[in-house]
């Protein structure tokens, strides 16, 4: 070969590299070319055997050439093979992008049950006026639930609250939350005695937009020297008027209770009609809230409180009721039905 053919190849072999460059498309294809060019066959390397065909004056010159091409095709390689790692990092990071400013996404949170808010309520009302909050067990023997609180077997009252029996004979779900004032007055006699028991109750009993056969009762007792009707009275009232709001009025109308000597109901004033009546207070005026009463003698003694020297009062009311007046809830069965559309009213 001669030089000027040798310098037409070098020429040919500059253009040929530049346009195998540009169509590289990622820094692996650069390889490609420099392998094609520069490798130990490459286009370049092989061109330098042709050397020794040259001239002894040519071939300097020619040498100088090769290696021009040589260092240049190395420069472009290099060049090219920076652009395109550049190029690959801005794709990835384009690809990959976070836009830090888009809002997370947000946890549904749950509510309390409405049932959970109304006791947490009158927890909170109670213990404003000394009261401890007592739990006992809902699984109670007969002799608890019933023949403590005066109701002997053969008791009429009995029929009022359809038991739940289990297999064990004697063991029952308890039906009111009354057979707790006996566990709290044997566990603290002869203390004085302010606390609520509050939790669930059980009824056999027909299902019906009133009743359920679970609901939750609180029960309030007070066990003292010297502890009077007009206390039960001054506690009951604050409690309608801390629960309904300050103007509610209140009237206790006589009622009978086994357990309770004398007996009360507290009612208070329709807080839908305030008093012109309604068809939630069925045209009275009037709402009945709880049940109440100063505690039986016997019911005293068999807690072990001397009734000649000690005096209680206690009460006890359904939370369910409290809820359905307060919210305007006409079923009680929607408590326990889970339906969200229900229970999500109540954040
Ligand atoms: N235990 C009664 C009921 O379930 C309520 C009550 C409690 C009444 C305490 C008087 C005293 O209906």
């Amino acid at each position: 070969m001669s030089l000027r053919e040798l310098q037409e190849r070098i020429e040919h072999i500059k253009r040929e590299s530049q346009e195998a460059l540009q169509r590289c498309r990622s820094v692996k294809d650069c390889e490609g070319v420099r392998v094609t060019f520069l490798g130990r066959r490459g286009k370049v390397t092989t061109l330098f055997e042709y050397l020794k065909d040259l001239s002894g004056e040519e071939r300097p010159q020619a040498g100088r050439l090769l290696n021009e091409l040589k260092s240049h095709i190395e420069a472009q390689l290099e060049a090219r093979a920076y652009q395109l790692k550049a190029q690959e990092l801005e794709e990835q990071l384009q690809k990959e992008r976070l836009d830090v400013t888009l809002p997370g996404r947000a946890y549904r949170l749950g509510t309390l049950h409405v049932i959970t808010q109304t006791l947490r309520e009158i927890y909170r009302i109670f213990q404003q006026m000394g009261f401890e909050v007592y739990q006992t067990r809902e699984v109670e023997t007969d002799e608890m639930n019933f023949q403590l609180l005066n109701i002997p077997p053969d008791h009429p009252a009995r029929e009022m609250q359809s038991t739940f029996y289990t297999t064990t004979p004697g063991v029952i779900l308890r039906t009111h939350t009354s057979p707790g004032q006996i566990r709290v007055m044997r566990e603290r006699c002869p203390e004085p005695i302010r606390v609520i028991l509050p939790g669930k109750c059980y009824r056999y009993e027909q299902i019906t937009p009133r009743s359920e056969i679970q609901f939750t009762q609180v029960e309030g007792l007070a066990v003292g020297r010297g502890v009077r009707m007009s206390d039960l009275k001054g506690v009951l009232t604050e409690f309608a008027r801390q629960m309904f709001g300050p103007e509610t009025a209140v009237k206790l109308r006589g009622s009978y209770f086994p357990f309770t000597e004398p007996s009360v109901e507290l009612d208070i004033r329709c807080i839908l009609c305030e008093g012109r009546g309604c068809r939630v207070c069925k045209g009275t005026g009037w709402l009945e809230i709880l049940g109440a009463g100063m505690v039986h003698p016997t019911v005293l003694q068999n807690g072990g409180y001397d009734p000649e020297e000690f005096t209680g009062f206690a009460f006890g009311m359904g939370p369910e009721r409290i809820a359905m007046l307060k919210h305007r809830i006409e079923d009680i069965r929607l408590f326990l039905g889970n339906d969200l559309r229900f229970l999500e009213q109540f954040g």
